[in-house]
C-alpha cells in the first residue's frame, strides 16, 4: 500500500505508532520499506554520516536534491520527506518555496524545516501553496553553534513552555507533523498531547506518534560520538533486514524508545 500523508494521518487517527528512518540511496529505500518503515526521511544528517562533517551544516541544496531523487527511485511506497538545508529557508518565504519546490520535484513528498514560531509564516506560505511540512523543534543541529553543542533542550521551565508555544504556532501555521529531537519525554508527551498533528521524535521518550533514528545510528556503523537515545539494532539481529524490522516492531508496539533512551 502507498503511504500518503492521508494514510499517515488515518494511523495517527487510530493510534498506530510512525515508522521512521533516515535514508539516503535507492538500495536502502527499497530494503526500508519492504520491513514497514512507513517514511523515509532524506535527513541533512547525510551531511555527518555519508560525508564526514562535523555538522550538518556544509549540506547543499544539490546534495539534499540528489539524494531525495536517489531515494525516490528506490522507493515504491514508502513516504518521503526531504530536509531542507541550512541557509535554505531562513530566505523569503517565496525564496524557501522554490527551494523546497526542487526536493519536491526530485520526489519528497513533504520537506522538513527546523525552527519554531520563527518559522510560522513559512510555514503558513508553503503549506497554503501545496508543499506540506514537517516542523523540527527542540534539538536543533543546524543551531549547534548558537546552543553550543547537541544537548538536551527545554529542560527549564521557560524553555519547555517555548517549545509548546512553538510547537502550536507551527500547527497552526499549517505543518502537519513536527519532529521533536533530544527534549524530555513528559515534554513531549504534554506537546504530542495538545496537538492534532503527529509528533515524530528522537530521544523524546515513547509517547510521541512515532519514531524516528539515523540510519547509521540504529546500524551501529556511524564512528562519532554515539546518543544516549540511539539503539544498535544490529547487536541481536542476524543483518541489516532483521535490524530494521525489528526497529519496525518495537517502534510499532511502543517498547522503542525504553527509558534508558529518553530523557
Ligand atoms: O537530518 C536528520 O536526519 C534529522 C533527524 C535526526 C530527525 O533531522
Amino acid at each position: 500500500m502507498k503511504i500518503t500523508l492521508t494514510a499517515l494521518q488515518e494511523m495517527y487517527g487510530k493510534n498506530e505508532k510512525i515508522a521512521v528512518l533516515t535514508c539516503y540511496d535507492a538500495s536502502f529505500a527499497a530494503l526500508l520499506e519492504a520491513q514497514g518503515v512507513d517514511i523515509l526521511l532524506v535527513g541533512d544528517s547525510l551531511g555527518m554520516v555519508l560525508q564526514g562533517h562535523e555538522t550538518t551544516l556544509p549540506v547543499s541544496l544539490d546534495n539534499m536534491v540528489y539524494h531525495t531523487a536517489c531515494v525516490a527511485r528506490g522507493a515504491k511506497q514508502a513516504f518521503i520527506i526531504g530536509d531542507m538545508p541550512f541557509g535554505t529557508f531562513q530566505v523569503s518565504p517565496q525564496e524557501t518555496f522554490a527551494n523546497a519546490a526542487r526536493l519536491i520535484a526530485a520526489g519528497a513528498h513533504m520537506i522538513k524545516l527546523e525552527g519554531g514560531a520563527v518559522m510560522a509564516e513559512t510555514v503558513e506560505f508553503l503549506a497554503g501553496r501545496g508543499i506540506p511540512v514537517c516542523g523540527h523543534i527542540g534539538l536543533t543541529p543546524q543551531s549547534v553553534h548558537q546552543i553550543g553543542g547537541y544537548r538536551l533542550q527545554g529542560k527549564e521551565a521557560a524553555a519547555a513552555q517555548k517549545l509548546l508555544e512553538d510547537a502550536v504556532a507551527l500547527e497552526q501555521a499549517g505543518a502537519d507533523m513536527l519532529v521533536l529531537e533530544t527534549i524530555p519525554a513528559l515534554l513531549a508527551a504534554e506537546i504530542t498531547a495538545a496537538l492534532s498533528i503527529p509528533t515524530i521524535g528522537i530521544g523524546a521518550g515513547a509517547a510521541c506518534s512515532g519514531q524516528v533514528l539515523v540510519l547509521h545510528d540504529m546500524l551501529n556503523i556511524y564512528p562519532g560520538k554515539k546518543a544516549r537515545f540511539a539503539k544498535n539494532y544490529l547487536q541481536d539481529a542476524c543483518g541489516i533486514t532483521e535490524a530494521v524490522k525489528n526497529y519496525v516492531a518495537e517502534v510499532k508496539s511502543g517498547s522503542f524508545p525504553a527509558q534508558e533512551h529518553s530523557f
